[in-house]
């Protein structure tokens, strides 16, 4: 129906999947490396490798994948093109410039004579440095998705101007909040970047903050695993019903949902750095106690996408406590997929609750548990879904039949089992105390105190899961590569189904999109002012020796302080008095 529209979301999907294939081909070499299975590279490019893994993956496949799903759904929702397709191209050359330059600065660590290395993990906060060109290409992408976000927000205001009563869309609003929660998040980023990594990587300024510039990253790295989750959200509320043969079951809850999230997602990022000296144990505390109220969305999205899939179960025919299950598609690749998915899903959330425990997290901190529980969340519950999604997206965009979907079956349930074996092994070598980000864990002449399953076992279970994710990888292309070549066959755009209980029964206040912005800027600042006051002024705005943070931000500081100390003064006698 909008065939620009439709071309910039297949140029964003590809983009998305050649990072994906990067990111395996580095996925397998570090995996092999590292349970000593096959040594390809010296162990000194071990971070060239582990970072081009990391960017490839987490912010190449998974934003350019977003970019696309979310320009498919603004059109499809609002039913109208988006203003001004230049524009959308521009932002799109945008983010593929960006990347381009990132991603080569990162391979040019693997040639000798080059001069140039950012060897910085996809994490890349001081003090490693990489070259200019990382952190120039990173925030070009990062202007890029800005201005894909600015193109949604004024083709839905050109919508509204039309349609001045009705409620916001469904996948348009989970667009919005999500764009909102990314520009809150993205800001710390940009800010970093700019003002500290790119000029002190240029040699303007002599050193920076390590502190700083690590809160600052996580300050926007905790907001945007769920930044990767919302495309996988999008799917299992709008598109997952649909091929299950029902609809969805609230439109309200689901609404609830994202709106917590921009609520809740950027005043958590200190559970990062609970190991971190700079940062006082209190301001920890109230970032785990904000993290544990994240579990509200995930436990409400579980319970809406399963009783929209049995919804659907039980209009087929499905009956019984648990034989519903056997009425549902179990065929298609993208049901199989979707559900494999979001069963991983439960199980990080699982391992997340011990990462997110102050006490507990202590355990299994820089661990090899931590890759195993985000291989579950991103690797699998986004990841495969995205695969899965493509198996029904794409001939919606296209009007191309995907070439085999018993491939794409087969597929989805090898990165299943292959996930499970890599995934578990890796929790279970974290649990040994086997560091992570290391090429050779085995170090010599020690041995892991062995609890259940000795290293050496583990070690094969990685390097397994690890190649069947890789078989699983290549399939999952070279199917799409084959659907590419496919025929056009007119007719397989699908309409979605209104849910059950529809956006009409949603107060109308969650559509308030001003006041969730306010509330969540007002969290973030309590969350975030005191501790970013105190590493500022501790360590320097850069660092050590060299100033502390301007002077006309000293009173503004002292007041802030002292309104936190008087409120906390107020907190401690109030509860003294109720003790008493
Ligand atoms: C790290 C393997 C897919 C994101 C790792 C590590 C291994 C691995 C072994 C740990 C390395 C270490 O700490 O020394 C694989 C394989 C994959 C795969 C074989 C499938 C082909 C994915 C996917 C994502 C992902 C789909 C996300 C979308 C990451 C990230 C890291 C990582 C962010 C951490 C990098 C760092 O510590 O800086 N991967 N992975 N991986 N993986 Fe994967």
């Amino acid at each position: 129906k909008f065939p620009d529209e439709a071309r910039v979301v297949r140029a964003a999907f590809l983009s998305s999947f050649f990072a994906l294939f990067l990111g395996a081909v580095f996925g397998i070499i570090q995996t092999l490396h590292r349970t000593d299975v096959a040594r390809i590279i010296p162990s000194t490019d071990y971070y060239t490798v582990l970072t081009a893994h990391g960017v490839f993956m987490v912010i190449s496949f998974t934003i350019f994948f977003l970019v696309g799903l979310f320009t498919w759904a603004v059109t499809r929702s609002l039913d109208r093109p988006l203003l001004n397709i230049k524009i959308t191209w521009t932002w799109y050359g945008l983010m593929a410039t960006g990347m381009t330059l990132t991603g080569i600065s990162i391979l040019a660590g693997f040639v000798d004579s080059i001069d140039m290395s950012a060897d910085v993990l996809y994490t890349f906060y001081a003090p490693l440095q990489a070259h200019p060109l990382f952190y120039a290409g990173l925030a070009v992408f990062i202007v890029g998705t800005w201005i894909a976000g600015a193109d949604w927000f004024r083709t839905f205001l050109a919508w509204r101007r039309d349609h001045p009563d009705e409620r916001i869309p469904l996948q348009t609003f989970m667009v919005l909040t999500t764009m909102t929660m990314w520009y809150i998040a993205s800001s710390a980023v940009a800010a970093s970047v700019l003002l500290f990594l790119l000029p002190w990587s240029l040699g303007f300024i002599e050193q920076v903050n390590p502190t700083l510039t690590r809160t600052l990253f996580w300050f926007f790295g905790h907001p945007v695993v769920y930044f990767w989750l919302m495309p996988a959200y999008l799917l299992w509320y709008t598109v997952l019903p649909k091929i299950a043969g029902g609809r969805l079951f609230s439109d309200p809850l689901a609404r609830v949902v994202f709106v917590l999230f921009v609520l809740l997602s950027t005043p958590v990022g200190i559970h990062h750095q609970y190991l971190d000296p700079g940062i006082a144990e209190g301001f920890k505390f109230i970032s785990m106690t904000n993290t544990m109220f994240l579990l509200l969305p995930s436990l409400l999205t579980a319970f809406t996408v399963v009783a929209s899939v049995e919804y659907g179960a039980r209009k087929n025919g499905g009956s019984g406590l648990l034989g519903w299950l056997t009425h549902l598609p179990w065929r298609k690749p993208e049901f199989t997929g979707m559900m494999l998915a979001g069963l991983m899903f439960a199980a990080g959330g699982f391992s997340g609750m011990v990462n997110a425990g102050m006490n507990i997290n202590y355990l299994i901190h820089n661990t090899l548990w931590v890759p195993g529980h985000f291989h579950l969340t991103v690797g699998t519950a986004v990841a495969l879904t995205m695969m899965a999604g493509i198996y029904w997206l794409w001939p919606q965009i296209s009007n191309k039949p995907i070439y085999s979907s018993q491939i794409g079956l087969f597929q989805v349930v090898l990165w299943f089992i292959g996930m499970a074996l890599m995934s578990n092994a890796m929790h279970a070598q974290g649990l040994l105390g086997v560091p992570r980000r290391t090429a050779e864990p085995e170090y010599s002449g020690f041995d892991y105190p062995t609890m259940f399953g000795g290293f050496e076992e583990l070690n094969i279970q990685i390097a397994i899961g690890g190649t069947l994710l890789f078989v699983s990888t290549i399939l999952f292309l070279g199917n799409l590569a084959l659907t590419m070549g496919n025929p056009k066959v007119a007719g397989l755009a699908e309409p979605l189904p209104s849910p059950v209980s529809g956006a009409e029964d949603a107060p109308q206040v969650l559509d308030n999109l001003r006041l969730w912005v306010s509330i969540a800027l007002v969290l973030v600042v309590l969350a975030y002012a005191l501790p970013i006051a105190a590493i500022i002024s501790r360590g320097g705005l850069l660092g050590p020796g060299v100033g502390t943070y301007p002077v006309w931000l000293a009173p503004l500081l002292d007041a802030l302080a002292n309104a936190a100390a008087t409120l906390l003064g107020g907190i401690a006698d109030t509860s003294a008095s109720l003790a008493e």
